[in-house]
This record gives structure tokens, sequence and C-alpha cells, in this order.
């Protein structure tokens, strides 16, 4: 029978950055240099999942007893240094300690960028005319008609409130309502990076509304969708805060 990995290594990058970096490839080329047994796996700071605590919880299941994170980012995120130990402590209280977690020094500082850009610079460079000139797509001139922005914070902290599945959850209910992917009442949504007052995540912004809806849950996302963006009635009890033309008004 297989044995449960007593051990694991979470790369923690962007996924902002993750088509150069390939944090998924990553870990599958390191995983062969380690230990026997011990399981890699990688987590997202940004925009989408799997969010840290989600892969930490995985590996809990599992029956992992040990994980070390590795934050992948260069340069190196500086408010990790503040801010991360603290939310997987965090988690760690939260979840009991099933887990011994533990953060490994910033990538960042073992890395030999000369070497690195010596070898890139060795190899072909890519013709830059061999490409039409252009600074974007004919299609992006166009502001498609719609009513509504939404802003839905993915930055670290709301991932770490479970942020990313709760996007996915707001995006699949906007689906089921024709009127919010075409016409007048339309709602565009957007992730966005930190809003700031973490500490009410997970957090979304409607504008031009200027209400901000904070400490989302998915019923509390199936109000905005049915009464705010359907029907023109802010839910009241999830608002934290109001931006108006004339100044920004608490709750
Ligand atoms: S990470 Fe969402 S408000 Fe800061």
């Amino acid at each position: 029978m297989l044995q449960p990995a007593a051990s694991a290594i979470v790369l923690y990058g962007r996924a902002s950055f993750d088509k150069a970096q390939g944090l998924p490839a990553m870990a599958g080329r390191l995983a062969p240099t380690l230990p026997p047994g011990t399981r890699v796996a990688w987590a997202f700071a940004d925009l989408t999942g799997p969010s840290l605590p989600d892969v930490l919880d995985a590996l809990a299941a599992e029956g992992v007893r040990e994980a070390i994170v590795v934050t992948c980012m260069v340069p190196a995120d500086p408010t990790h240094a503040t801010w991360l130990a603290g939310a997987l402590s965090q988690w760690s209280a939260d979840r009991g300690a099933q887990v011994a977690v533990r953060l490994a020094p910033a990538i960042e500082a073992a890395l030999d960028l000369p070497a690195a850009i010596r070898d890139v610079l060795g190899r072909p460079a890519a013709e830059v005319t061999l490409t039409p000139p252009s600074l974007g797509k004919p299609g992006w001139s166009k502001i498609p008609e719609h009513g509504r922005q939404i802003f839905f914070c993915v930055g670290a902290r709301c991932l770490h409130r479970g942020a990313e599945p709760l996007y996915q959850h707001l995006r699949n209910r906007m689906k089921q309502h024709r009127p919010l992917a075409a016409g007048p009442r339309r709602a565009m949504c957007a992730r966005s990076s930190c809003l700031y007052p973490c500490n009410l995540g997970p957090l979304m912004i409607v504008y031009p509304d200027g209400h901000w809806y904070g400490g989302l849950t998915r019923d509390g996302i199936d109000r905005i969708v049915s009464d705010h963006l359907l029907s023109d009635r802010p839910v009241a009890e999830g608002i934290v805060h109001r931006t108006t033309a004339d100044g920004a008004v608490g709750g």
C-alpha cells in the first residue's frame, strides 16, 4: 500500500508571472532530487488557485506531517517578510497544527542572477522586427457596453481568506444570467491585486455604485448577484464602505 508522504515542499509563486516561471514544471523537476517520499506541491499568491491554505489543507488530509514553504518570487515580495509567517501561523492555529509548517528563506538570496543573465545572453535572441509593429489588437480599442464594473480582490491576504473559490462562484452565478453578460446591465468583472483593507476580505467593489462588499461568502455573493446586479438593490449587510463622487463615506 502506498504510504503517505511525511514531509512536503510547497513552492509559492505568483500566478501573474507563472507563464514564464512554470511553477508546476519546476515542482516536477524538483521532486526526483529530494529524499524519496517527499511530496512537492505548489501554490499561487495571487489571481488564482490553488491558494496556500488550500494546498496545506490538502497536504494535511494526505497525512503530511511537515511542510516547508519556499517563496519562489524574484524579486521577492517584501510583504512576505512581514505578513506570510503570521498568515501561516494563523493557518496552523486554525487547523490545530496538523502540519508543522516552516518558511524557507527567500529564494532570491540563493540565486546567482549574473550567471543566469550570462546564460540567456549566450542563447539566440528573438528579432522583434519579425513581428508586425502594434501596441495592441484592433478589438482592444472598443469599450464593450456595460453598466457596472466589479473589482474582486485576489491579493495574497484575500486568497488566504478563500477568495479564489468565491471568485469562481461569482463568475458561475453571473453566467447563469444573460443580462449580466451583454447589454446595458452587463457587469464586467476584473480580478484585482490588494485593494488595501485586507482585514475586511474577501472583498469586492461594485462601480459606479461605489459599494465595497467585505467578508464575502457564497450566500452573500448570491444575494449581491440577485439583488444588486440584477435588481439594483445593494445588499446593505455586506457593505463595509461606500465611495461616492463627492468623497468616501463609511458603510
Ligand atoms: S489582499 Fe484583498 S484587500 Fe488586501
